[in-house]
């Protein structure tokens, strides 16, 4: 098991490069088996979801070639089976897109169904009645979703819940169904858009994706492409929450500062500086933070995925702030442990009341998901001695070479795999 060790107390200082969307690339490479052609994608992250996911798209016979970290050429004319093994689901939610990806193609799929997960109840209740509105026979047996239509017919779908997940599976059904479907109440998300990008160059009919009513007019055929992942913007909205944390001074690289929007409000609201440039922001904290309020919605409301982080900066901020969380009900389990880091939080339903203490103090805490991960990394660079973050696991599968990139940025951390390792970096570092 490896963790993360960390001395914190230096402000982070330089520049930092943001890699490929995770959300986009998930639902990109599963959509990429659409077409029985050789379709190239360029700025993948290289993180461990990702690589999950080319296990299972290799799994059911797809030929995936990895040309370099960044870049992978699928082609999906090889398919040889429509079932998607419990063994990748179990370890990544987003194999679900296999689901639409495979039931728009070949109008027939079958994918474990999801577990439970560590942020709160994932129902895909939604994906189900959109590809039941489509005209398929969704059932649930034995632990597996089967899918399945003599034609997919396209048609008007309501999402009654706002739901990244169910508009992009959809929309990938529908991108094959015969005519034409609406699906009205559609998530926004800049990669609801990337996807939507992406299968219209395979030659798919998508208007109106960033909005909530998408159109999708059905084709027969997609055909290859070679296609470029928008910047992942949780990454880069988490440096510029580490750089806040840390009193430092960063410019954040190949971002869409339009992504970074809500992020970056609440920067402003809390005392920095943010300064946005064609493709990078810069974030400086020279001075106290202030106290604000923060409530999670979808896009273009605060991200969910930064909710962790955002608590991490109003715990050393002055005065007394609120988090609320919408979207999912258990996303709270890092309070525990930036508690034991001094943070004074306390969570009543969906809402935790932060009172700001003046600083952080180093403990061994463990990741509870990916997101909380990194926040918990955060308050270790800005705490006074060392951190021990254990459960690195959950942080690798969304972060590239997190801990270099912070390195880079004057952060004191290393990533070790024993008790020796960690008091070898105390010595060093005291
Ligand atoms: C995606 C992101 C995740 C992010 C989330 C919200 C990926 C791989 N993951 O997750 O990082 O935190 O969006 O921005 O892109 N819901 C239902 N029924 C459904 C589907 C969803 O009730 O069929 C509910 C969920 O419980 C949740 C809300 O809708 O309360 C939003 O979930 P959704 O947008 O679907 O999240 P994911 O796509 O799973």
């Amino acid at each position: 098991m490896e963790q993360y060790v960390i001395k914190g107390g230096n402000p982070l200082v330089g520049e930092v490069e943001i890699g490929g969307a995770k959300n986009a690339a998930l639902a990109i490479l599963a959509a990429s088996i659409m077409a029985d052609e050789t379709i190239t994608i360029d700025n993948l992250p290289n993180v461990r979801d990702i690589n999950v996911l080319l296990g299972a798209i290799e799994g059911i016979g797809a030929i995936v070639e990895r040309t370099d970290a960044h870049t992978v050429k699928i082609n999906g004319s090889t398919i040889s089976g429509m079932s998607v093994d419990y063994e990748y689901i179990k370890k990544i939610r987003a194999s679900y897109y296999l689901l639409g990806a495979l039931l728009g193609k070949y109008k027939k799929a079958e994918v474990a169904l999801p577990g439970g997960c560590d942020i709160g109840s994932r129902p895909i209740d939604l994906h189900l009645k959109g590809f039941r509105a489509l005209g398929a026979r969704v059932d649930i047996q034995h632990g597996l979703i089967t899918a399945e239509a003599d034609h997919l017919k396209g048609t008007h779908i309501y999402l009654d819940k706002v739901s990244v997940g169910a508009t992009i599976n959809i929309m990938m059904a529908a991108a094959m169904a015969e005519g034409k479907t609406i699906i009205e109440n559609a998530a926004k998300e800049p990669h609801v858009v990337d996807v939507a990008n992406f299968l219209n160059s395979m030659g798919a009919g998508i208007r109106g994706a960033g909005t909530d009513v998408i159109r999708i007019v059905g084709v027969e055929k997609l055909h290859k492409t070679e296609y470029s992942i928008i910047p992942d913007q949780i990454e880069a909205g988490t440096f510029m929450f580490a750089a806040a944390a840390t009193r430092g001074d960063v410019t954040v690289k190949n971002v869409i500062p339009k992504h970074l929007e809500a992020t970056t409000a609440k920067l402003l609201e809390v005392g920095c500086e943010v300064e946005e440039f064609d493709d990078a922001v810069r974030v400086v904290c020279a001075k106290p933070m202030h106290h604000t309020q923060v409530t999670t919605l979808p896009y273009p409301g605060f991200p969910t995925d930064m909710q962790p982080q955002m608590a991490v900066i109003l715990g050393i901020a002055d005065g007394t702030s609120t988090v609320t969380e919408s979207i999912f009900e258990n996303r709270f389990k890092y309070v525990d442990e930036l508690t034991r880091m001094g943070a004074n939080i306390k969570v009543e339903s969906n809402i935790a009341i932060i009172t700001g203490v003046e600083k952080y103090t180093g403990a061994r805490v463990s990741a509870p998901d990916l997101r909380a991960g990194a926040a918990l990394v955060i308050a270790g660079l800005a705490a006074e001695g060392i951190t021990i973050v254990d459960d690195i696991y959950y942080i690798e599968r969304g972060y590239e070479n997190f801990e270099e990139k912070l390195a880079s940025l004057g952060a004191q951390i290393e990533k070790v795999s024993s008790e020796k390792e960690i008091q070898k970096f105390t010595l060093k570092v005291s």
